[in-house]
């Protein structure tokens, strides 16, 4: 299975200039890399422009809303990403969750319409400071995974994100990344197989670095990243990939 180094790019870059700029100085940045799956997730405005241009990288949206069309002001349905272009979607991302009041049952809901156009979720979960992460990760889990069968999750991806390390400076130290890792597989094991559990890739997300990313490879057993701020500076982005690739 390959790593997956997903780029989170957030309600960033501010111009559409900077943005082409960005998607191509990392293109250029990564074109050696074969062995690795690169996803890059940009604000829904530039999503078809890149994915026309995608080449190998593969392009993914932040969120979709959980129905294929109507009086939803402001969303974007998984159909509509996926005929942009979009192959992946990050959903229940803690920004989400914590400023817009998403639940495990708004991101169950979400999970199956992205399944239903055919698109990879990419699933976050993570507990806050003070929280204990055993028991957010099992809740966040068994919330989001409702009434899915192995057959239909067999294509997700999940993203072990502590709140406290995303956007802080602070990341997890590998040792508590390792933990949710093995507890993630553990929960999954218990609601569908062991099976199911080694080949659902787990990434991790928080303040990842070109300096601390091949820990989270190594000693964290991670299947890849989710790069927020790093991943809008394209060297900075580009080196993880490498760093990672010769991991
Ligand atoms: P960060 O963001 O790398 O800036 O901490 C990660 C994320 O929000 O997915």
């Amino acid at each position: 299975m390959d790593k997956l180094i997903i780029a989170n790019w957030k309600m960033n870059p501010k111009t559409s200039k900077e943005a082409g700029e960005l998607f191509l100085a990392i293109k250029e940045g990564i074109k050696s890399i074969k062995e690795l799956e690169i996803v890059i997730c940009p604000p829904f405005l530039w999503l078809k422009e890149f994915a026309k241009e995608a080449h190998s990288i593969k392009i993914g949206g932040q969120n979709c809303h959980w129905e294929a069309g109507g009086a939803f002001t402001g969303e974007i349905s998984a159909q509509m990403l996926s005929a942009a272009g979009a192959d992946y979607v990050i959903l229940g991302h803690s920004e989400r969750r914590h400023f817009l009041g998403e639940t495990d049952d708004i991101i169950n809901s979400k999970i199956k319409a992205a399944l239903k156009a055919k698109l990879r979720p990419i699933l976050c979960v993570g507990e806050n400071k003070g929280e204990e992460m055993h028991i957010v990760l099992e809740t966040q889990l068994m919330g989001a995974l409702k009434d899915l069968s192995i057959n239909q999750i067999k294509n997700l991806v999940i993203a072990y994100e502590p709140v406290w390390a995303v956007f802080s400076d602070e990341a997890s130290s590998p040792d508590s990344a390792l933990s949710a890792n093995l507890f993630i597989k553990k929960i999954l094991t218990k609601l569908y197989s062991r099976f199911l559990a080694d080949r659902t890739p787990v990434v991790y997300g928080g303040s990842v670095n070109a300096k601390n990313a091949v820990d989270y490879i190594l000693k964290s057993q991670m299947q890849g990243l989710l790069v927020g701020g790093a991943s809008l500076e394209s060297a900075e982005f580009s080196k993880i990939i490498q760093n990672v690739s010769k991991a």
